[in-house]
Order: C-alpha cells, then sequence, then structure tokens
C-alpha cells in the first residue's frame, strides 16, 4: 500500500482529482469505479474545476459505480443514481455512467448483469473508495467471508446510522443495497482510496496495521499491489 497524508480534506482532494485526472489523460478510453458518500464530494468538485478549465476531457472515458440502494427509485434525491447526477455528471462529459439497478426485477440476475457490464467495458482500470467506520468499502459489511461478485447486502445498523444523515429521518434509510463485491473491487486494475476525519482513524489503523480479515473488509486491500490510500492528518491520527 502507498499511503500519503494530506494537511486537510481540500489538499487530499486535489490530489486525488489529479491522479484521477492523470488517469483520463495516460488513457482517455478508462472505466473508472466511482464511490458516493462524503469522502469524494471535494474530489469531485475539483474534478469539475479541471473539466471547466479544459485541463481533462471525460468524453472516452466510462463509469461504474459501486453501489445503488434497492427499492428507492431512481428520481429519489438520496438515491446514488441522484447523488452523483448532481455531484459529478450533470457538469462533466462521460461517455457513459451506470450504477446498479437497485429496482430491478430480479436483482440477482441485475448482479450478475453489472459484473458482466464492467468485464465487456475491459474491466476499471481505476476504483475510488471510500471506507466505512465498521471498515466496509462499497457496501461489503463486516462478515465471515470476503464476497466475490456484485451482491445484494443487508446494512449494518452502523451503516444505516452513518448514512441516516443524508435521509429525512433513519426510517427511510433503506435496509439493502446492491453493490460490487470483494472480488469486483479487486479485479480493479489500480485503487485509490480516499478518508478524512478523526472518525475513520480505527477503520484505517485496522486496515493499515491489523491481520486481513472479512471482519474488517478493507484489509483485503494488502492483497492488491496498486493500492494508494490517500488520509487527511485526522484518518492517520492512529497508523
Ligand atoms: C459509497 C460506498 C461506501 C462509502 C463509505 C464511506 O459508494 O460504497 O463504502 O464509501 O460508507 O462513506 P462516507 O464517505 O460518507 O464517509
Amino acid at each position: 500500500m502507498i499511503i500519503h497524508v494530506y494537511p486537510n480534506a481540500k489538499t487530499l482532494a486535489q490530489a486525488a482529482a489529479t491522479l484521477l485526472a492523470a488517469q483520463i489523460t495516460g488513457k482517455p478510453g478508462s472505466v473508472l469505479g466511482l464511490a458516493t458518500g462524503s469522502s469524494p464530494v471535494a474530489t469531485y468538485q475539483e474534478l469539475i474545476r479541471l473539466f471547466q478549465e479544459k485541463a481533462v476531457d471525460f468524453s472516452q472515458a466510462t463509469t461504474f459505480n459501486l453501489d445503488e440502494y434497492v427499492s428507492l427509485p431512481i428520481s429519489h434525491p438520496c438515491s446514488y443514481h441522484a447523488f452523483m447526477q448532481v455531484q459529478l455528471f450533470d457538469h462533466v462529459n462521460f461517455k457513459a455512467s451506470n450504477l446498479p439497478d437497485g429496482n430491478a426485477k430480479d436483482l440477482n440476475r441485475e448482479c450478475r448483469r453489472y459484473d458482466a457490464a464492467i468485464q465487456r467495458a475491459g474491466g476499471i482500470d481505476l476504483q475510488l473508495l471510500g471506507i466505512g467506520r465498521n471498515g466496509h468499502i462499497g457496501f461489503n459489511e463486516p462478515a465471515d467471508s470476503f464476497s466475490a461478485g456484485t451482491q445484494i447486502v443487508n446494512l449494518t445498523d452502523s451503516t444505516i446510522q452513518a448514512n441516516k444523515r443524508f435521509f429525512p429521518s433513519e426510517r427511510e434509510v433503506p435496509r439493502q443495497a446492491i453493490s460490487m463485491g470483494i472480488g469486483t473491487i479487486m479485479s480493479a486494475r489500480k485503487i485509490m482510496l480516499l478518508a478524512t476525519g478523526e472518525d475513520k482513524a480505527e477503520a484505517v489503523r485496522g486496515m493499515v496495521k491489523g491481520n486481513v480479515t472479512p471482519r474488517l473488509p478493507a484489509s483485503i486491500l494488502h492483497f492488491h499491489h496498486r493500492v494508494t490510500l490517500l488520509l487527511d492528518e485526522g484518518a492517520a491520527s492512529k497508523i
């Protein structure tokens, strides 16, 4: 793991956006794996700025997001479709953007379709990740074993508590999501994980210093040979 520590979230976002833009410049037809949540928002703002300054062009690039809630209409402002539209896609020019369909009639089939679509696109060149306070990546929650492909997941109470800030009330947070599996994530050629704030410090410590265990899903990243962690001082405070 290559670990970079930045004085604050803004300098981290600038560095992350520069790495993403360099990926696109080096390979304009790149396939990017994207994340939602708070962690990548400032990075997306930097990418939009670079795009507006004509420093990067996404017109040949394709994206696949990590996850989407089950049974939440995509028009719902808290859906990850809506999030990505508002935070990034409305402002830049990707050739195509994909998210799992959490409203598919046959969710298991949708999981298989999503993995096949990633394969058909040539696989993910660079996967962007955040990390949950419980060490989850995507919505792969602590478990007894690592998941393989895209799957339907039950959200843990800790994730529901963490995500309720985006919803009018806790009751409205969906209990299930479709998420790329650990195997899907590990198939990406490069991985870049962003973590900011002291509330991520314990998960970051477990990921960097602990054993590889499905009880802390991000620990699997030790087995990937091109992982870069971008941390601010708060997230890095326990390593
Ligand atoms: C988001 C995702 C999650 C988040 C994680 C951190 O698509 O899959 O794993 O990256 O929950 O969330 P934030 O960034 O809101 O702290």
